[in-house]
This record gives structure tokens, sequence and C-alpha cells, in this order.
């Protein structure tokens, strides 16, 4: 036993010995990185918006889920009706009566699988309310732990007959993930209630309305260039009526009509009958992620075709006007004036500035002839009235095969500026495609990588180390082919741990915690050292894309001097690497910092509990004009290195 331990040490020394050079050409040509380069797709998916992101801890608010009542748990005298209603988008609204024998009448809120409160915690309560009685009427408004017990009690009064909103902040007394909010009427009489609403008073940036802080904290954190939302197949629906209408997401939030979630019923083994959008994080908050992120907006609008997975249902080319239409007043929405008539919704909502929309992306991930046929009249309409618009047209849903095939020159020939490729890929087949662009037309369109993600089935498809490594390996590719792929969003963003459909996802969360995967940490690594321009780097000539298990990447940053490295060595043995720097002139190399992922374990995740997996940094010792770095096992570095 001593002896074969002592082979492979001896073994695993010889391999460390095996150097490779690499060279980097400081004064070769170069490639522009656009700084929209690293970037983030949001689709509600996995109760990504409802129950995630957005944070309204109430579920279904309205009462205007198919069953009026789901995720109320009603006691006493409680009745839905919809005669006189407070919004007429969102008609039901619910009556409380008390008829004094009672104690007590009301309803409990259960969330999203729980509410999610936190000790000292501020909370704003708010609901439109009105009563008959002459009296003023009593509300007492409950949070309630996982233990069924009422710990905080707060009294809102009700007066009048008509329809009135009231508020009440309450500072949460424990911390529960499971907590319910209840609302009891404690006074003898009937009271009507509509829109009941809770609220982190802390949410992101503190807006009323907002989105929880801590994963809006997470998406800034990745320094995204672009913000590519609503989806997805969402923007599709499983049929057109409930296909994502933008314009049904926008103006007063208690007035937007529920829609159903496509991802509902989608997984027969991960059905979610209570999953619905509340529209309530609409465009306009979408529009305002992306602002306060720093990313450019990239909105997805329908194009005339339910989600091709689920239904065939297409409009008819003489009904498109609509749907194009649609598209024409969103740029309008983000981009017009405020007397335009869509700018002026936009003003009212709070932001008289434009939103600088750049490109918008007419369809998800379609295919057929069908697509083409639609996609036509969009690029004509949006090349006519806004002709700085770039379009972003579809591949269909796979990396290569007989619809990637027929899509691309049709592509080209409706001459789209970008081209949406997704790829839900085994860690081989990352591992394999870094040169995938290194061929590329670079005369056509540009590639958007709008969807990615390593699927290692042989692991569930989990967030495991192996996929993020394949990740890290491919994105070299990526940035080397900068000049065709100036976009990139990892798929999907968000998962709930008791509420998911879709496995991997970037970040999972609870109702009060989140875990940043390594996938995450992979995307964070590049969207925060981008760099300005790609410059030459080569091994035997050429570039680095799998040759020995090693991937790389250089650029630098103008604004620092640095030059940035990504290194991969996807090998189970370290290996050493001498990078020597041409055309460095009378500059050389002064300091080095290398910011790195690594595990023996190419199956170690992250938990809500513990992130094993996360970003450490070290120094790096700097020749004048070389490198020579030892690239543990399992590795990803970035390296930057002052010139001066
Ligand atoms: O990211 C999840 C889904 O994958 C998207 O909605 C769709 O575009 C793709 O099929």
């Amino acid at each position: 036993m001593k002896r074969l331990l002592f082979l492979l040490a001896l073994a695993a020394s010889f391999a460390v010995q095996a150097q490779h050079t690499m060279t980097v050409d400081m004064a070769g040509p170069t490639v522009r990185i656009e700084p929209t380069m690293y970037g983030i797709f949001f689709e509600d998916i996995n109760f990504g918006a409802d129950g995630g992101l957005y944070a309204e801890l109430v579920k279904n608010r309205s009462f205007e889920f198919p069953q009026a009542l789901v995720g109320w748990i009603p006691f006493g005298d409680v009745t839905v009706r919809d005669a006189d209603p407070c919004f007429d988008r969102n008609p039901h609204y619910v009556r409380i009566v008390n008829d004094g024998r009672r104690s007590r009448a009301g309803l409990d809120n259960e969330g999203f699988r729980g509410i999610g409160l936190e000790k000292g915690r501020k909370y704003r309560f708010s609901a439109y309310v009105r009563t008959p009685e002459a009296t003023p009427m009593k509300l007492s408004v409950e949070l309630v732990n996982g233990n069924a017990e009422n710990l905080l009690r707060q009294e809102v009064e009700v007066a009048g007959s008509a329809w009135q909103k009231v508020t009440a902040v309450l500072e949460s007394p424990f911390t529960d993930a499971r907590s319910r909010l209840r609302v009891v009427l404690a006074t003898p009489g009937a009271v009507e209630m509509d829109h009941i609403s809770l609220f982190p008073v802390d949410t992101w940036k503190g807006r009323e309305n907002g989105l929880r802080r801590d994963l809006a904290q997470a998406l800034f954190d990745l320094n995204p260039g672009v913000f590519r939302f609503p989806g997805g197949c969402i923007i599709e629906g499983s049929d057109l009526a409930t296909r994502y209408d933008w314009k049904k997401s926008v103006g007063p939030v208690e007035n937007r009509p529920l829609n159903e979630n496509r991802w509902n019923y989608t997984f027969a083994h991960k059905a979610a009958p209570d999953y619905f959008q509340s529209y309530g994080m609409g465009f306009y908050e979408l529009f305002l992620l992306s602002e306060d992120i720093g990313a450019e907006p990239l909105p997805v609008v329908n194009c005339g075709l339910a989600c091709q997975f689920e239904s065939r249902e297409v409009v008819p080319l003489e009904e498109l006007d609509a749907y194009v239409q649609d598209a024409l007043d969103l740029i309008e929405f983000a981009n017009g004036d405020p007397s335009t008539a869509w700018g002026r919704v936009r003003a009212e909502m709070g932001h008289p500035e434009p939103f600088g929309l750049k490109m918008i992306a007419v369809g998800n991930e379609q295919w057929g002839e069908v697509y083409p046929e639609r996609l036509e009249r969009f690029v004509k309409a949006i090349r006519t009235k806004y002709p700085a618009i770039r379009i972003v047209g579809s591949a269909g849903p796979g990396p290569a095969g007989e619809q990637f095939d027929y899509l691309w020159p049709e592509m080209k020939r409706l001459g789209v500026d970008l081209v949406d490729e997704h790829y839900y890929m085994p860690p081989e087949w990352f591992f394999a495609n870094a040169a995938r662009y290194d061929g590329y037309d670079r005369q056509g369109p540009k590639v958007f990588a709008g969807e990615y993600a390593s699927h290692d089935h042989a692991s569930g498809k989990a967030n495991n180390y192996l996929s993020a490594l394949s990740e890290a390996a491919f994105m070299t590719g990526l940035e080397r082919n900068a000049d065709v792929v100036p976009l990139a969003t990892y798929a999907p963003l968000l998962a709930h741990v008791d509420a998911w459909q879709w496995n991997p996802d970037l970040i999972w969360f609870d109702n009060l915690r989140m875990m940043r995967t390594p996938n995450y940490y992979v995307q964070q690594l590049y969207g925060m050292n981008p760099g300005n321009d790609v410059l030459p780097l080569r091994m035997d000539g050429k570039p680095v894309a799998g040759q020995e298990q090693l991937y790389a990447t250089a650029a630098l940053d103008a604004a620092t001097g640095e030059v940035i490295l990504k290194i991969v060595n996807a090998s189970a043995v370290p290996q050493s690497v001498r990078i020597g720097f041409e055309g460095l002139k009378k500059r050389r190399i002064v300091s080095g910092t290398c910011t790195y992922l690594q595990s023996d374990d190419l199956q170690a995740v992250n938990t809500l509990d513990r992130e094993p997996i996360a970003p450490r940094i070290r120094p790096v010792a700097v020749g004048d004009r070389e490198v020579s770095l030892t690239l543990d096992p399992n590795f990803f570095g970035v390296y930057r290195l002052q010139v001066r």
C-alpha cells in the first residue's frame, strides 16, 4: 500500500513538471469586448418572481386565482365577492362578517411555501378596505409563527363605505421561514378587503412594491452587462391567452391582471398548481432593476407563437399587427418622451427619463417556417420606426441540428443583429466546445448566448463544481470570440428550494436565505473581470481551448492597465504553465493577484448553510516579462497582472 501511494505521489510530481508555455501578445491585434458581454437572464420559473425576487409575501393577494381562496385559510364567515369592485381587472375581494357570537372571523395567508419573517425586521401591511357599518371597525393584523402562535397583533381601523387603502408597519418578534399573515375582524359587523399585501420595508433600494434585498444584491454583485427578461418560454405561454403580455404588467400594481404561469404543470412530477404571475414585478420594475444593476435591458416579446413545446397555436399573419404593435409600443414605453402615449405611462409610474433601450428580442426558442414568417414583419416595422434598435432573433432550442441549420440562414436573410443560441448540454460538451466560435462567420449577425448551463445528468443535474468548471472552460471561448459573441447569459437564474421546476439554476433560496452556486461564482468572476480588449494568447501557436485540458484567454483592462488572464486547468493533476508576454516594449509586469475556484471534489455543491465553493484570492509572483504558474487540479483562476 505504502509503495502504491509513493508511486502515485511520484506520478503526480512528474505531472507537475510537464511545463506548458503560453504567450500573450501585448502588441497583437485585439478584439473589443462589449460592456454587455456577461449578463443575466431572468425568467419567472422556480418561483423566481412571485415567491422569489419580488418581495411580496402574500400569495393570491387579489383573490384572482381560479379558486379564489388558494393560499388563504378562511375562518368564520368569509365569502368572495365581485360586486362594485375596487379594481376592474382584479374584481374579486373578500367579505368578512363577525356576527358577534363568534369571537373571530378572518383569514390566514400561507405565503409562498410559508412567509419568511425575521426578528426585528419591519414589514409593511396594506390592504384596500371598506365597511357598510356606521361605526368604525377594527381589524387585527397578526404575524403567526410556524407553531401557530400569533405573537404579534396590531389593530387597523376601517371606516367608511368607499374603498380606501390602510397600512400598518409590523416589527416581527420572531424569525421563522414558515410564518403566516393573519387578518381578523375584531369587531361585530362586516368588512370587505382586497389586495392584502405584506412586504419587508427594507426591500432592495427601499422601494415599495420592491424586490427581495438579498436576491437583488446577488444580481448586482454579478456586475451584469445585460439583463434579458422576462423569458424564456414564459413569454410564449402554454397558449397564446397566457403568453406574457407586457402591457398587463405595467400601471398601478393593484390592477395588473393575474396570469397563469407557463411552468405550473410542465413537469408532471413537479406540478405547481398554485403557480401564477401577479405581474407585481412587471416590465417597469424589470427595467428599473436593469438600471439599478447597471445592465443593458434586453426585453423579449412574443412573436405570435405559443410555446412550441406545448402548443401549435400560431397567430395568423393577418392578425399579427397587434403583436408587432406591442413590440413598437414597448420601445416607446422604454424610450418615449412623456408626451407619447406609452412614454407617459412610464413617466406616471415614476420614471420620466427614458430607460435607454437599445435591443429587443422577438421570440424565444422558436422553430419552423412559422417563425421567420412572423419575425420578418417585426423586423420591417422596428427598422422603419426605430432603426437604431438592435433586433435579436432565435436559432431554436438547441446548439445544432436541423432547426438550427435552417434558422441561421433565415436570420441572416432577415438581417437581425444578433441570433440567440441556447445550449443545455452535458459538461463534456462544454469542455469540447471551447473553440465553438473560433470559426464562426465574422460578417453575419452576432451571437447572443442567451441560455446555457452545463447539465451533469449523472448527478441529477446538480449545480456541482464539475458543471461550473466546464462553464468556465467554455466561457474562455466566448471571451476569445467577443467579436462574435457580445452577450452571454446563464439560465435559469433563480430557484426556490421548495418550489422549483427546473435545475440547475444560478441562485437558490428559501424564504429567508439564499445560496450562490459554484456556477454563480464562475459568472461573477467573468462579470467582475471582463476587460475591454481580448489579447492574442497562444500555446504552440494555437488558442488554448482544451489542449492538455487547459483553457485560457487574456484581456486588457484599459482603466487599470492590467492584463486579465482567465485560465482553467480541468485536469485532475496540477499543471505548470509559463506565460510569456511579448510586445511589452519598455513596460513590465509589476504585480499580480489570482482569484480562483478550486476543489478536488468535482461533485461538490454549495448549500444554504455553507458555500465551500467560493472564490479565494492570493498574490502571484511575477517576473518582468513572464509569470510561472502552478495550476492546481480542477482549477479556474482569474489573474490580474499589473503592467507599467
Ligand atoms: O431556462 C428554462 C427554459 O429553457 C426557458 O424558458 C426556455 O427558453 C428553455 O427551454
